[in-house]
């Protein structure tokens, strides 16, 4: 039959040695040993066990170096001290660093199959965790893959198609059927920014936007953000106010995804809002930082919400009806403004409204003192 699992037993006496392997051998398991510490790297080097006990110590390399270096080259392999009475706080020293457990001498056979029963049953976890997190990868790729390919060009073409049809077809259609093409439109572009989000999160490497970062002018991000979103604000009736201290010094960073960012925010401020109730965007340097506040008197942010907004396809409970979406807008926000070297939180209060903060690093050292007059309203 062949052993299930390899361990391997470092100990400098080679009674010990002889023991353990008596002990732990045949069955499911094979029995490795080795005499001193760099024989047992070596060994470790060929192929690698399952579960590595070492004596602490030992001539030459002692067991905590060997551990060191094991852990050097697979932070994740199980490992057991062996220790000898003299030694406890090495062992406790030897848990510090990464030791999964510690096994004092003498012990007996019962109680060294009984840490090896652990230590294999730790191993199997790990290697679960490691093949799970493996397969989300793989699903994640694939995903993205199904989405781009299958989905994203036949759409991009529907949604081109129909409107040169509709603009070639104006002169021709009914009220009613324009309403309906209309409607069209609005669903497929729907779908179009629904895909887009999803493979904003799935496959495109945002750390890669640090490669073109330029300093960015603040007050250009926020001007590009309200205008994408001010017709939707005004077909709701929502006035979007702007409050942007003078002489805003750039923050280092990537324009087009900073106005995603703030699209995104304001989108949310107007979707979750009333009419009538204005969406204040505010800018202002603080040090270092430029903070950038998006606040609304809206339906506002349930507490136990609050700890996951941020998350993928996380979607609040106080949604007012109608409020499409899939619950990425923010998950890709805080992606964004991470990779800015920046933060994003929220503070809100339901049936009161919600401020969004985002802190940006500045490009260059703070400028001088502003000028006296420093809120300009837009
Ligand atoms: N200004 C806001 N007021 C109230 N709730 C908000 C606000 N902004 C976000 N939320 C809550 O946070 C949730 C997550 O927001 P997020 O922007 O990530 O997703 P979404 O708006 O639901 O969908 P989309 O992916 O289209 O943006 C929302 O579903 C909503 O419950
Ligand atoms: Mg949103």
């Amino acid at each position: 039959m062949q052993p299930d699992h390899t361990l391997l037993i470092i100990d400098d006496e080679e009674v010990v040695l002889d023991s353990c392997t008596q002990v732990l051998g045949g069955g499911d398991c094979r029995v490795l040993t080795a005499g001193n510490g760099a024989e047992g790297l070596q060994r470790i080097d060929e192929s690698p066990p399952d579960l590595v006990f070492v004596d602490l110590k030992m001539p030459g390399l002692s067991g905590l170096e060997v551990l060191e270096r094991i852990r050097a080259r697979d932070p994740l392999m199980v490992v057991i001290v062996i220790t000898g009475y003299a030694t406890v706080s090495s062992a406790v020293e030897a848990m510090k660093k990464g030791a999964f457990d510690f096994l004092p001498k003498p012990f007996t056979p019962e109680e060294l199959r009984l840490i090896a029963r652990r230590g294999l049953e730790h191993h199997r976890l790990v290697q679960q965790t490691i093949a799970l997190r493996r397969e989300k990868e793989m699903l994640r790729e694939n995903f993205a893959a199904i989405v781009s390919h299958e989905l994203k060009s036949p759409l991009g073409a529907i949604q081109q198609n129909l409107y040169v049809l509709t603009a070639d077809l104006e002169d021709k259609l009914s009220e009613e059927q324009k309403t309906l093409c209309g409607r069209l439109k609005i669903r497929i572009d729907d779908l179009v920014k629904l895909i887009h989000s999803w493979l904003r999160v799935f496959a495109v490497d945002i750390n890669k936007l640090k490669d073109t970062f330029q300093p960015v002018a603040v007050a250009a991000v926020v001007a590009k953000a309200i205008e994408s979103v001010e017709p939707h604000a005004t077909r709701k009736a929502i006035p979007i106010e702007s409050s942007l201290a003078a002489s805003l010094p750039p923050v280092l960073g990537d324009e087009g995804s900073l106005t995603e960012v703030l699209v995104n925010l304001l989108g949310n401020a107007v979707k979750y809002s009333f009419p009538d109730h204005p969406v204040r965007v505010r800018a202002e340097a603080q040090g270092t930082v430029v903070v950038l506040a998006v606040a609304d008197t809206g339906v506002g942010i349930a507490r136990e919400d609050l700890p996951h907004l941020f998350q993928d396809f996380a979607r609040g409970q106080t949604q007012p009806e109608g409020a499409g979406g899939c619950g990425l807008g923010l998950a890709i926000s805080r992606r964004i403004v991470e990779v800015h070297g920046g933060s994003i939180g929220v503070e809100s209060e339901p049936g009161k409204g919600s401020t969004f903060t985002i802190r940006l690093p500045v490009a260059a050292p703070p400028a001088p003192q502003p000028s006296p007059n420093p809120e300009r309203k837009a």
